[in-house]
This record gives C-alpha cells, sequence and structure tokens, in this order.
C-alpha cells in the first residue's frame, strides 16, 4: 500500500490476546481480542491510530491549530485534545448541546488536557460543522492556520490508521499461529470500519468484518462507510473497488446511542468478571454483547477463531446510571 505521512503516537504493535476464560464460558468459537485500547495517548483507544495520519496531514499543511467536534462525552475529541497537547498544537473542540455544568469523564479529560471547550448550543452536526469552518477562516484572518476533523475522525486520512491495523493483524496471525475468520468492532462514525475494509480490500483478504452499529440504522451506517472508503482511496490516490462488501448490524443499538441495555451492562460484567477486561458501556459493551448473541444464536461456528478489536472508551463508564449500577452490587 502507498506510504501515506504518519506521526507516531504510540510506538508499537498492539496485543492480540486469546481469551481462554470468556470463549470456554460462552461454549463457542475461540475469541481473541486486539488491545487497541492500550495506544497510549490519553488513555488509548481507536482514535489514536486514525490522529497518526489526520495529524501527520495537519502539521504536513502547516496548521497550529485543530478543530474538531462530538458529544460532550466523546472521546474522539478527548483523544485528540490529548494527541494535541503531545504535539504542541491547539485544540479547539466544539461539542454539541449546551454547557455541562459537571465536569466528568471525557470533558474532564478535555479540560486537563488544555482543550478549548465550547458548546454549541445544538445537536444539529451539519451547523456545527459550519461553525467549524468559520472559526477556521477566522482563526485564519488571525494570522493562524486551522484543520478541521470531522466528527469521530471520520475522513479518508482516518481510515488510513485502520488500514494499517489490518496489515498488522495479518502479520500476528502469522505470528500466533491462528486464523481470524471474522473481526468484530463496533461502529459510530465508521471511519474504523472503512479502513478495515480498505486493509482487506488492499491485501486481497477474504475475512468478514462485522460491525456492529451503536449509532445509525444499517443503512445510514452504510453510507457513512461507503463515504469513508471512497474518501480513504482518495487519500491513496486509487480508484476503490468496484464492490465491497460491508456488514454492518443494528439489531444491538438498543433505545440508541450511550443508551446502555442490560445485554450491555451483562457483557460488561462477563468480560470484567472472567477477563479483567473492561468494556465501555457506549461502543465495545454493546458490540461485545452482539458478538455473544451472534455465538448464543449458533451464528458462529465453534471451530472458528473471532478476533474483536477493543476500540477503548472507558471514560464512557459516566453513560452507567444508578439502575446499571446496582447491577453490580449483588454481583
Ligand atoms: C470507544 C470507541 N469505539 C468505537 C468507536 C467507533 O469508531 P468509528 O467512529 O470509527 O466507527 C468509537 C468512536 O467514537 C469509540 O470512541
Amino acid at each position: 500500500m502507498k506510504q501515506i505521512k504518519k506521526i507516531s503516537l504510540f510506538n508499537r504493535v498492539t496485543p492480540v490476546e486469546y481469551m481462554e476464560s470468556a470463549s470456554k464460558y460462552l461454549k463457542g468459537p475461540k475469541i481473541y481480542i486486539k488491545r487497541d485500547d492500550l495506544t497510549d495517548v490519553a488513555l488509548g483507544g481507536n482514535k489514536v491510530r486514525k490522529l497518526e495520519y489526520i495529524l501527520a496531514d495537519a502539521i504536513d499543511k502547516g496548521c497550529d491549530t485543530v478543530i474538531t467536534t462530538g458529544g460532550p462525552q466523546s472521546n474522539h475529541a478527548r483523544i485528540t485534545a490529548g494527541a494535541c497537547a503531545k504535539l504542541g498544537l491547539r485544540c479547539v473542540l466544539i461539542l454539541s448541546g449546551n454547557k455541562k455544568t459537571v465536569l466528568e469523564g471525557n470533558l474532564l479529560l478535555d479540560k486537563i488536557f488544555g482543550a478549548e471547550v465550547r458548546f454549541a448550543d445544538t445537536w444539529n452536526f451539519d451547523k456545527i460543522n459550519i461553525m467549524m469552518d468559520e472559526l477556521a477562516a477566522h482563526l485564519s484572518k488571525n494570522g493562524h492556520k486551522a484543520y478541521t476533523v470531522p466528527i469521530g475522525g471520520a475522513s479518508g486520512y482516518g481510515a488510513m490508521g485502520y488500514a494499517e491495523c489490518f496489515s498488522e493483524i495479518l502479520t500476528q496471525e502469522k505470528e500466533l499461529k491462528v486464523e481470524f475468520s471474522r473481526i468484530v468492532v463496533a461502529h459510530g462514525s465508521g471511519g474504523t470500519q472503512a479502513g478495515l475494509e480498505i486493509g482487506k480490500a488492499e491485501n486481497k483478504s477474504k475475512k468478514e468484518i462485522l460491525a456492529m452499529s451503536v449509532l445509525f440504522k444499517k443503512e445510514k451506517a452504510e453510507a457513512y462507510v461507503k463515504k469513508e472508503i471512497a474518501e480513504g482511496y482518495e487519500v491513496l490516490g486509487k480508484k476503490a473497488p468496484e464492490k465491497i462488501d460491508i456488514i454492518i448490524n443494528d439489531s444491538y443499538l438498543g433505545e440508541g446511542y450511550a443508551i446502555p441495555d442490560e445485554r450491555v451492562i451483562e457483557t460488561i460484567g462477563l468480560l470484567g468478571r472472567l477477563e479483567g477486561i473492561i468494556l465501555d458501556p457506549v461502543y465495545t459493551g454493546k458490540a461485545f454483547g452482539g458478538l455473544i448473541d451472534y455465538i448464543k444464536c449458533g451464528k458462529i461456528n465453534k471451530n472458528e477463531n473471532i478476533l474483536f478489536i477493543h476500540t477503548g472508551g472507558y471514560p464512557g463508564i459516566v453513560n452507567m446510571t444508578e439502575k446499571h449500577k446496582k447491577y453490580f452490587e449483588n454481583f
């Protein structure tokens, strides 16, 4: 694959671990986990890989300021703030909704990382995108150069991070002498899946990429991934393949984004107890809950090896309500 400029934010390959206890407990396939929650910067998560390419592009274009957006508990905003702090870039976050009076979770971390946090007073991201562009234009009149990053880091450059991750997984398979039939991952803005799909196509791999949507219904989620795949190929300076089969399941979305249901809470408890691994209630808890359901419904053969990508998101634990926390009281 063509080499695209990259800035090194974490300098290693993330581990792939066999989850022996969880696999035995679920009596299904062998489940492995790729620890992209351990990507070092700002408590880690999938956004770090995306930002290695996005911020390289920003620096290449001579920008001194990065502007991005997300919800008040955005992992992407937190990691962008942390990465900008590390690289000496000014970071402005225009978060959706009204100003929060309680500083907690990701919002608190944004502040600790020195980001300038503004609230958009709207949840309409089309409007927020305009606000980001207006701010960038205003800064440029005042001698600065700003780079705007779309929500979730969902851009062609962002996708490069997970195209690279796909190749990393292929190398790890050889080292571990194991072949993964499917890769399971949470789908929010779709950039992680888009990158994996590009990596899969470029490596001519037959692996299934199963994305569990935690934000959009299937149709919209698919449209996002297709757009980001196209943008990724633009960055690569290549024509995208005519057809890429995309698999997205939105059945585990529950009542909606960042609303965890009982399955999510039970899944978090299960992996905590059996593996000492923390999933988050917004992304990975939902996605892994979907994987467990697939196993229980017999949709995955016992002889398969499955790779779940842990995309991080710990600070999202603040999304647990008192009712959810009670579940753990008698655990
Ligand atoms: C912890 C975590 N997992 C998964 C995702 C989904 O990634 P993507 O937006 O690339 O679909 C996100 C995105 O915000 C995230 O923060």
